[in-house]
C-alpha cells in the first residue's frame, strides 16, 4: 500500500520531532499529529517558532519548513484517525503509580485508550504502529482490543520503537543508526512492514532498516535502553572506587573505551542518569522478568537503578560533608536543572533528587538553567511530595543570570553539562562567592587546574 496519510497520536518529545522529520523528508505524505493537550497543540501551531513546545536544536527549522504544507498539529483526534492509512501511537507510557506493579510496570492506560479510539473510528483497514516504548507482547493486547471492538476492518500492528536521544533528536532522526520495524510474518504483515519501510527509505538507506518479528522489536527497545543505562551505572560504580584509590575515572574510561569491543561512547561518569526513559524502561524490564519468574534476570537489571540512586545520593552527601557537615541556610548554586544539555526536559533529572536531599538539610538552592523555568523546577520538586509547595518555593531561588545565581554562594554544583558553563568567567564567580569557594562538578566539564589556580576547592566525579 502506498502511504499518503499518516496520523500520530501524541505530540510529545517523540511524536513531534519524529513526525516533523517524516513530513520534511516525505512531502508527498500528509502527516497529522494529534494530542488531547490543547495547550501543547497550540504551541506546536504558534507562528513564532521559538514557542514550539519542545526545544531541540534544528527542530524549529524543520517544523517551519513542513508545517502547513504537509505537517499539521491538531486536537481533532477522530478526524486524523479516520483519514490516515497509518496511525502511530506515540503517547506516554509512564511507570504505574497504583495497584499491581506500582512503581515498576508500565501504565498502559493511554495506549489502551488509543487502541479503543482507533477501533471505534476506523472504517477502513489501518496499519497501527507502536512508536511508544512498550512491554514485550503489548501488540497482542492492542490487537485483541482492535479486533474485538472494531468495525470489522483489518488491522496490522507494527512495532517501530524510537531510539532518538533528547538534545540530538533531529540529528538522530535524520541519520539514525538503524530503523527497527517488527511485524507479523503473514503476507499481510509483510505488506504492512513494506509500507513503513517505503516511508523511511525516503531518507534512510535500506541497509539500515531492520525488520524483525514484533516481539523482538518490542524487546529490543527495552534492551537497548537497559544496555545504555548499564554502561553509565558501570562507570559510575568505578567512579566511587576511583575516588578511594587515586585513579581518575576519565582516564579509566578512556583506557577501556579504546578497546573496540567496549567502545568509547556512553562512558561518562556523572551525578547519575536522568531522563524520562532509562529508569522507567529498566523498572519495566525488571517487572516483566519477575512476572515470568526470572528473578536472577530481574535482580541483575535492577542493580543498574540501585547504583544510579546511590550515585545521586552520594553526590548530595558529599556536598554536605565537604561543607563542614552543615548546609543549613547556605546558598548552594545549581548550574543546570535539565537532565542533560540541549534540552528543556527535566524528567527524572538528577538535579531534582540532589536538590531534595539538600533542602532536607535546610539549604537554599539557587538554580540557573538556560532552558528551564522556575515554574518547572518547583513542579518537579512538588511532584516528589517531600514537603509542601510553599516550603519548596521558599527553598528555591531562581535566576536568569548565572553570575547573579552564584553571588554569595557557599558552593556551586554542576548538574547539567551545558557547554556554556565551561565558558564562564570563573574568576568573576570566585570573587563574588563565600570562601572557601567550593565547586562540585557533577559532570566533569569544568577545567579543574584553572579553577584550582583561581582558588576554588574543586571536586569532580571519580577523581
Ligand atoms: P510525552 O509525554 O512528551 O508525550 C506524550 C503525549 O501523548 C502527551 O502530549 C499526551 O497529552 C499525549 N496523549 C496521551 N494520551 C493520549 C490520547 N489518548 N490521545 C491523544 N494524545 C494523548 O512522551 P514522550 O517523551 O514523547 O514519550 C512517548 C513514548 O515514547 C514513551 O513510551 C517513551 O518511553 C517513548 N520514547 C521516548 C523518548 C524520549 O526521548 N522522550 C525516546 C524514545 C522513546
Ligand atoms: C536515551 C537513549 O539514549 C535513546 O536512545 C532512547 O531513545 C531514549 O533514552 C528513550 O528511550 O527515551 P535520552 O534519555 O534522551 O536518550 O538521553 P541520553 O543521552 O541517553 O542520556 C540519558 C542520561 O544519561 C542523561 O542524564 C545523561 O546526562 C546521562 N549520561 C549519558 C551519562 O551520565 N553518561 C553518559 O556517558 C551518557
Amino acid at each position: 500500500m502506498k502511504i499518503t496519510k499518516i496520523c500520530c497520536i501524541g505530540a510529545g518529545y517523540v511524536g513531534g520531532p519524529t513526525m516533523a522529520v517524516i513530513a520534511q523528508k516525505c512531502p508527498q505524505i500528509q502527516v497529522t499529529v494529534v494530542d488531547l493537550n490543547e495547550e501543547r497543540i497550540a504551541a506546536w501551531n504558534d507562528e513564532n517558532l521559538d514557542n514550539i513546545p519542545i526545544y531541540e536544536p534544528g527542530l524549529d527549522k524543520i517544523v517551519g519548513e513542513a508545517r502547513g504544507r504537509n505537517l499539521f498539529f491538531s486536537t481533532d483526534v477522530e478526524k486524523a484517525i479516520d483519514e490516515a492509512q497509518v496511525i502511530f501511537i506515540s503517547v506516554n507510557t509512564p511507570t504505574k503509580t497504583f495497584g499491581k506493579g506500582k512503581g515498576m510496570a508500565a501504565d498502559l492506560k493511554y495506549i489502551e485508550l488509543c487502541a479503543r479510539q482507533i477501533a471505534k473510528i476506523a472504517k477502513d483497514d489501518k496499519i497501527v504502529v507502536e512508536k511508544s516504548t512498550l512491554p514485550v507482547r503489548t501488540a497482542e493486547a492492542i490487537k485483541s482490543i482492535l479486533d474485538n471492538t472494531g468495525n470489522g476492518v483489518q488491522f496490522q500492528i507494527l512495532s517501530n520503537p524510537e531510539f532518538l536521544a533528547e538534545g540530538t533528536a533531529v540529528q538522530d532522526l535524520l541519520n539514525p543508526d538503524r530503523i527497527l520495524i517488527g511485524g507479523d510474518s503473514t503476507e499481510e504483515g509483510a505488506k504492512a512492514i513494506q509500507s513503513l519501510v517505503d516511508v523511511y527509505s525516503n531518507w534512510v538507506s535500506i541497509d539500515k532498516i531492520l525488520t524483525t518479528n514484533v516481539w523482538s522489536s518490542e524487546l529490543s527497545k527495552l534492551t537497548a535502553n537497559a544496555f545504555l543505562a548499564q554502561r553509565i551505572s558501570s562507570i559510575n560504580a568505578m567512579s566511587e572506587l576511583c575516588e578511594k584509590t587515586g585513579a581518575d575515572v576519565n582516564e579509566v574510561a578512556k583506557a577501556i573505551g579504546m578497546d573496540s569491543r567496549i567502545g568509547a561512547k556512553f562512558l561518562k561518569a556523572s551525578v547519575g542518569f536522568g531522563g524520562s526513559c532509562f529508569q522507567k524502561d529498566i523498572l519495566n524490564l525488571v517487572y516483566i522478568a519477575k512476572s515470568y519468574g526470572l528473578n536472577e534476570v530481574a535482580d541483575y537489571w535492577e542493580q543498574v537503578i540501585i547504583m544510579n540512586d546511590h550515585q545521586k545520593r552520594r553526590f548530595s552527601s558529599k556536598i554536605v560533608q565537604t561543607l563542614y557537615n552543615t548546609v543549613s541556610d547556605k546558598k548552594i548554586t545549581f548550574l543546570g536543572w535539565a537532565f542533560k544539555k540541549d534540552t528543556n526536559d527535566t524528567r527524572e533529572s538528577a538535579a531534582i533528587y540532589v536538590a531534595d536531599d539538600l533542602i532536607n538539610e535546610n539549604a537554599k538552592i539557587a538554580v540557573f538553567d538556560p532552558k528551564v523555568s522556575r515554574k518547572k523546577i518547583l513542579a518537579d520538586l512538588d511532584y516528589l511530595e517531600s514537603r509542601n509547595a510553599e516550603n519548596n518555593a521558599n527553598a528555591i531561588l531562581s535566576f536568569e543570570d548565572p553570575y547573579e545565581a552564584c553571588k554569595n554562594a557557599h558552593a556551586i554544583a554542576v548538574l547539567t553539562e551545558w557547554d556554556e558553563f565551561a565558558q564562564y568567567d570563573w574568576q568573576r564567580i570566585y570573587d563574588s562567592m563565600q570562601k572557601p569557594a567550593f565547586v562540585f562538578d557533577g559532570r566533569n566539564i569544568l577545567n579543574r587546574p584553572a579553577l584550582e589556580k583561581i582558588g576554588f576547592v574543586y571536586q569532580g566525579i571519580g577523581s
